[in-house]
Parts: C-alpha cells; structure tokens; sequence
C-alpha cells in the first residue's frame, strides 16, 4: 500500500487518548471512524474534539471554518464491524489490558480488509502481548503518542519483531503527513524510549514528594524552571554534552547511589489510587480539579493546560 491509498482511518477507544487521535487524523484530512461500546463515550469523545478545536483556532493554529470541516470527517459508531469495514488504516487507544488488546486485534483481523494496517496505542505492553490471534503480523506496528496526542508533537513508531519495513515505513510517513513528529523505535521493549525515560524520572519525583522534601507545587515549579525549562530547546544528551561531561560524572557517581532505586510506586501514591484519586479523570489527584474530566466544568482545566502547550508548539516549530 502507498501513502496516497490511505483514505479511511478508524480509532478504537473514544477516551482520552482516542478522541486526540480521531482529531489528528481528521484535521490532516482524512476520513476518520470513531468507534467505542457506548453511545456517551462517543458524544464525549465529540465534545472534547471540538473543545479541542476551539482552542486551536484561540490559539491560532487554524481558522474558524476547519472547526466544522474537521467535524464533519468523523463519523462514531458503537459497532467495531462498521467502523473498520472501509479501513485503509486502524489505530486502537482501549485500556492498557492485554486480554482486552487480544480480543480486539482477533476482531480487527476478522473485520479489516485484507490490506489494512493494524496499530497500537500501547504504552507498556508489546506487540506479542496481544497479539497471537492477527494473521497478518507484518501488518501491525505500535504507535505510540503522548497525551495530549492532537498536540504533543512525538509519536514513537515501533518496528515490532514481526512488523515489516513497509509498514513502519508507510505509517512514518502518514504521520509526518498529519503534521506529527514520528521517530522510529528499532528495538521493542515495554515503555519504549519515552516513558521509559519520564518514569526513570516519575521515580524520583514521586519518592521526593512522599518523603515531603518539598511541595507538590515547588516539586512541579522545580521541573519547570529547571531542567524541564532547557528541555524542549536541547535534549537530555544535548544538555550533558553543552555542560561538561566530567562534570556530570562526577555528579552522577555520588547522586546515583541516593536517588530512588524502587521497584514499586510508593505506598502513599498506591494509597490515594486506591482512594480513587486519579487526577485529572476523577477531579483529584497530586491537586484538586474541582470536577472529574468527564463533567462539562472540566473543559476550562483542559483549555487551561491546552493554551499552554499551544504556546510551546508555537515556539517548537518557529
Ligand atoms: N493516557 C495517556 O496518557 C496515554 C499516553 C500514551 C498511550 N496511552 C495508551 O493509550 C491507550 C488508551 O489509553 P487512554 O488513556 O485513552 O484510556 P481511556 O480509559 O481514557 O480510554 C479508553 C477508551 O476505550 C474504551 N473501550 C474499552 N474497551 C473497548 C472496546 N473493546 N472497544 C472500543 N472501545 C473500548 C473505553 O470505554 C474508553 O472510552 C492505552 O493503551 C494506553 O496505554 C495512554
């Protein structure tokens, strides 16, 4: 298949990453299906996409008219059968669970025209997880974004160990297409590059906090006007490299030994999970938002965080 046969793009999973990538694909130009087990999720899927697309034209990224022109390429539907059926291109964004995974790539196998190219959105699980019911193995790649995906430029495209060079070829450039920053993953481990790195920090950031060394909010401001502040302009090798590495040697040799080396999140993190404190989704978390993600009120925390990025996009690409 070439780049120019891809016309039908479905997304599987209307959540927070699905309804992102349904956007994505849509404001690039193509017809996109949405599809998810219930009719709710699917018009809060809707809602968040033209919340999305609002703030965009706010931020000046596009104008009026594409808000409706967008919409009108996304179609929803709780059946899996009519949302692939005219599939060039399939990505999934469904809960992280490798039963589930397996369930659906077995339907999409079943379902997807013979041509169809399968990925997923997975964040910690690999391709062999989920995967033994899909014939066409060649055909199936991991594409990894990062939340919020229609703005955070990175998507890794993971060259799985039966994924063809065709494949990782082609959906590279269908992302580069939709304006996205895809970057090849050669080798696939579970977390990847990205998360891998974020959680290695996570780790840290998280013991900092339950040993109260500082507040949630310095802990963040520490992030942000430190080293997150170089972050964006120069990457972590970059910044090594600009310092001095016999510098950083010595600092790493002595600091290595104090920082967290656990193998758990912390019990207090475990605890407010268990308290059904989820952040942003339930209204709580490391702060408090007031109302959960999946109320109306919580679009402005959304446009809040939103306009911020839109900013940092904008300075990205200048
Ligand atoms: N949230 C993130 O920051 C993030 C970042 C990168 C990757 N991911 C990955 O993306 C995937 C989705 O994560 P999310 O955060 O969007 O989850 P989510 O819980 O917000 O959304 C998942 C959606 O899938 C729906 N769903 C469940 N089973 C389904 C099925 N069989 N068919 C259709 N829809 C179904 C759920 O109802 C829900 O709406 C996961 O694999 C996750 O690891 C998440």
């Amino acid at each position: 298949m070439e780049l120019e046969d891809i016309r039908n793009i479905s997304v599987i999973g209307a959540g927070i990453m699905g309804h992102g990538i349904a956007l994505t694909y849509a404001l690039g130009g193509y017809n996109v299906a949405l599809n998810a087990r219930q009719e709710t999720s699917l018009s809060n899927a809707l809602r968040h996409i033209r919340y999305a697309l609002e703030t965009f034209v706010e931020g000046g990224l596009i104008s009026q008219d594409m808000i409706e022109t967008t919409l009108s390429r996304i179609t929803t539907t709780t059946h899996l059968k009519d949302a692939v059926k005219a599939a060039d291109f399939v990505t999934e964004a469904v809960p992280d669970d490798a039963e589930l995974k397996r369930k659906l790539f077995g339907d999409l196998d079943v379902l997807c025209s013979e041509h169809a190219i399968l990925a997923s959105n997975t964040s910690t699980l690999v391709l062999r997880d989920f995967t033994s019911q899909c014939k066409r193995k060649d055909k199936v790649l991991t594409t990894h974004w990062i939340n919020p995906p229609h703005i955070v430029p990175l998507v890794e495209v993971v060259h799985g160990e039966e994924t063809s060079d065709e494949t990782v070829e082609l959906i590279y450039s269908l992302l580069k297409k939709v304006k996205k920053m895809p970057v090849k993953i050669l080798k696939e481990i579970p977390g990847l590059v990205h998360n891998r790195i974020q959680d290695g920090m996570i780790r840290e950031v998280w013991s900092l906090w339950e040993q109260g060394v500082a507040s949630p909010e310095d802990i963040d401001l520490i992030v942000k006007g430190g080293f997150g502040f170089r972050l964006a302009a120069i990457g972590p090798l970059e910044t090594c490299d600009l310092g001095d590495l016999g510098g950083w040697y010595i600092s790493t040799s002595r600091l290595f030994k104090v920082i967290s080396d656990a193998k758990e999140p912390p019990e207090a993190f475990k605890r407010m999970v268990e308290a059904g404190e989820l952040g942003l989704k339930s209204g709580k978390g490391f702060f408090d938002y007031g109302t959960s993600y999946f109320d109306k009120g919580q679009d402005e925390s959304v446009k809040t965080r939103d306009k911020k990025f839109i900013q940092l996009l904008k300075l990205l690409y200048s």
